[in-house]
């Protein structure tokens, strides 16, 4: 069930956000996050950053499991998502850097590496995961088209993708990666709870769709109908077609 939660704008959004998080990382010290990276759960890490720095919370004991990376950039490349966690949430609280985990961009044996990905996550099953969405309906990398039974895969980008990460990599969409590694949407389906953040009126259509569109692999998000605890936090501009 998609439980929708509506802010006025992108600070409010966060704000939400973090309320959710909160019950969890306040009531579980070992707990097991799903982090995602890109413009829109920045806010929520600053919200995290500033309650760690009030003393409320403790990430020492906690692991955390990340969606996807960019296949070939190195680590410490500013734009791999290993080092848009550590700029924006590792760097600032207490975890311990050995428990976060980001797919490997750069394994030789892809496969394998996908599967012991997707076999981490079953052995940590996930308190709560964050998502994103893109424009064109994609939770992690999983475009359109993905099936819903997916595990950690190799894909290749849409263009249209490529398009919109270009501003972090200078305008050009010839330095973005040309393929990334994902959870699946069965490992993202396997979270306890699922925490979905859309700001923006280019996410409005996706998040009709992911709400009130068939169930379809032509908008991944869409499988989230399907999962008992989801909860849907929109700005103002994101929720424009919801209806309460
Ligand atoms: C990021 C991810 C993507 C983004 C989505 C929205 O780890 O998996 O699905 O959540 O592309 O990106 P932003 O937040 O930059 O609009």
């Amino acid at each position: 069930m998609i439980v929708l939660k509506h802010a006025k704008d992108y600070n409010e959004m966060s704000k939400m956000a973090y309320s959710f998080v909160k019950n969890v990382v306040k009531n579980n010290e070992n707990a097991v996050l799903g982090l995602a990276t890109g413009s829109t759960p920045i806010g929520l890490y600053k919200e995290m950053i500033a309650d760690y720095n009030a003393g409320e919370v403790s990430y020492k004991n906690m692991v955390s499991i990340n969606l996807d990376e960019y296949v070939g950039l190195p680590v410490e490349h500013p734009e791999s998502y290993r080092s848009f966690m550590n700029t924006n949430l590792f760097n600032h609280v207490d975890i311990d850097k050995a428990n976060t985990h980001v797919p490997n961009g750069l394994a030789e044996n892809v496969e394998e590496a996908c599967k012991e990905y997707t076999d981490f996550i079953k052995a940590h099953p996930i308190d709560i995961q964050i998502l994103g969405i893109g424009a064109n309906g994609h939770i992690g990398f999983n475009e359109p088209g993905t099936p819903f039974g997916s595990t950690t895969h190799l894909v290749e980008l849409k263009e249209k993708t490529r398009l919109d990460n270009a501003r972090f990599f200078e305008g050009d969409i010839n330095k973005v990666p040309t393929h990334a590694v994902t959870m699946g949407l069965q490992d993202i389906m396997e979270a306890k709870q699922i925490l979905l953040l859309a700001s923006g009126a280019n996410k409005a259509e996706a998040v009709r769709d992911m709400v009130y569109g068939p169930i379809s692999p032509d908008c991944p998000a869409s499988v989230l109908q399907l999962h008992e605890n989801v909860i849907v936090v929109v700005d103002e501009a994101a929720g424009y077609y919801l209806k309460a």
